[in-house]
């Protein structure tokens, strides 16, 4: 088939089965009329939960679902959350409610909010004398401030805004560069919309400012606004998890073999190699994120901008590191992570999303630092479940126990198959090669 024929304008016009009907024939080579009714299980019954849907993204052909579990007995500063998690990931539920179980009798998870500022850029070009664009700015930095009213008059009323600005050289690195950067507080919405809309008004405000001030020349009076962006490197929109207990406290492992003493010691190790490793500090910060990323998206918050910020964090002293430490000593085992977290609980999808609202009400409708608090608390349960098992039982033990129901799925097992081959890889190694085997062996 000719490549032209892939091409097409007037794509988002299509009405979806033609948009179906059109990529069966192009892209799948398929019969169309299977294609589309494919695709159209996944279309939800009621049409106006659909168009609902529909209307976060372009282009749309369907829904993807994705696994939507609870994680219970995460009891968080006292108070006992069944925390809703949307993940495709097999075992993580699971660990992350087993880690919740585990610390639910050791006095759970502490969290703390430690700051919340968000943090935006107007990034600019000034061809001129340095000292005079620093001495302007200071001198119009309120005005800049007050310039925005008309944007942050309701957030004001809401206890947020601007907070700060500042201006920042970069000519060394880039040729006549300058970036105002601006720290804002966004109360309980994640404040991408209203940071960037500041922030435009400032690029404009900064170049008429200039534009008609008598300090500069013609040339200097030449400004260039490169653009206007949030950042979603927020270190300052910090929260902090943690749980400890006694050593004693934490039980034995491996069937009594291995005491709480040695498992403290070689859980500690396994975080001390995460921090001084990049290679396994990306794996371990992973599992976090498992966690992490999960509540996010039930509650509806940008989990890509969540990522992003959690690993240029890891690497904030120049070393990609573990977000978690752990300390053992006078006997009290330690583990905690500090991140941070940029979400809301107003505004977005939290409350346009029906399953993003419902999650919001299972966690008691919580502020945005409350959220901050139990995110980071399911990311260190799901960090101290995978190093418990890495450390002791390995991770495969677990992860193919849950994988198992995926793979028999593979094979289209019946619920009879299913039973059989549960209760024969009890004790027994499960791989795709055993359960084909089995599987097979059933069928004979
Ligand atoms: C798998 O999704 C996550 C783990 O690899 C995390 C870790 O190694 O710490 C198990």
């Amino acid at each position: 088939m000719a490549d032209n024929e892939k091409e097409i304008a007037g794509f988002s016009k299509m009405g979806k089965r033609e948009k179906i009907a059109w990529l069966a024939k192009n892209f799948l080579y398929a019969n169309p009329v299977e294609v589309v009714k494919e695709f159209a299980e996944y279309w939800h019954d009621n049409i106006e939960s659909q168009k609902l849907l529909d209307g976060f993204s372009e282009n749309t052909l369907t829904n993807f679902p994705v696994p939507f579990g609870i994680a219970p007995n995460f009891k968080i500063n006292e108070q006992v959350y069944a925390v809703p998690m949307v993940i495709e990931e097999s075992s993580v539920v699971a660990a992350a409610s087993n880690a919740a179980k585990f610390w639910l009798s050791r006095g759970g998870f502490k969290a703390e909010v430690l700051s919340t500022k968000k943090v935006g850029q107007v990034h600019f070009i000034y061809h001129g004398a340095k000292e005079k664009l620093f001495s302007f700015f200071n001198s119009i930095k309120e005005e800049l401030k007050q310039g925005v009213k008309h944007i942050t008059i309701k957030m004001e009323e809401r206890g947020g805004g601007v907070v700060d600005m500042e201006l920042i050289d970069f000519t060394e690195l880039e040729k006549d560069y300058y970036q105002l950067r601006a720290y804002f507080e966004t109360v309980d919405s994640m404040g991408a919309n209203f940071i960037n809309s500041c922030l435009e008004e400032f690029g404009i405000q900064l170049c008429d400012k200039i534009a008609i001030s008598n300090v500069f020349s013609d040339t200097e009076k030449d400004v260039e606004v490169v653009m206007c962006i949030l950042s979603n490197y927020t270190p300052e929109c910090l929260v902090r998890a943690e749980v400890s207990c006694k050593i004693s406290e934490l039980g034995t492992f491996e069937n009594g073999t291995v005491s709480a003493e040695e498992f403290a010691a070689n859980f500690q190790r396994a975080v001390n190699i995460a921090r001084i490793d990049p290679f396994r500090a990306t794996t371990h910060n992973k599992g976090i994120m498992n966690g992490v990323d999960s509540v996010v998206l039930a509650t509806g918050n940008d989990f890509r901008a969540v990522e992003a910020c959690a690993h240029t964090y890891a690497c904030r002293d120049g070393v990609y590191r573990s977000l978690s430490e752990c300390k053992v000593e006078n006997g009290i085992f330690r583990f905690w992570l500090t991140l941070p977290i940029a979400i809301g609980t107003v505004g977005g999808l939290t409350s346009l999303h029906p399953l993003a609202k419902r999650s919001l009400e299972l966690l008691g409708n919580p502020n945005a630092k409350k959220l901050m608090e139990i995110i980071a608390c399911v990311g260190l349960a799901q960090n101290f479940a995978a190093l418990r098992s890495l450390t002791t039982i390995g991770i495969q033990a677990g992860h193919m126990k849950m994988h198992l129901t995926n793979i028999l799925a593979s094979f289209q097992a019946s619920d009879e198959e299913v039973e059989k081959a549960k209760s024969h890889f009890e004790n027994k190694t499960i791989s795709v090669s055993a359960v084909r085997e089995f599987v097979e062996s059933l069928r004979k």
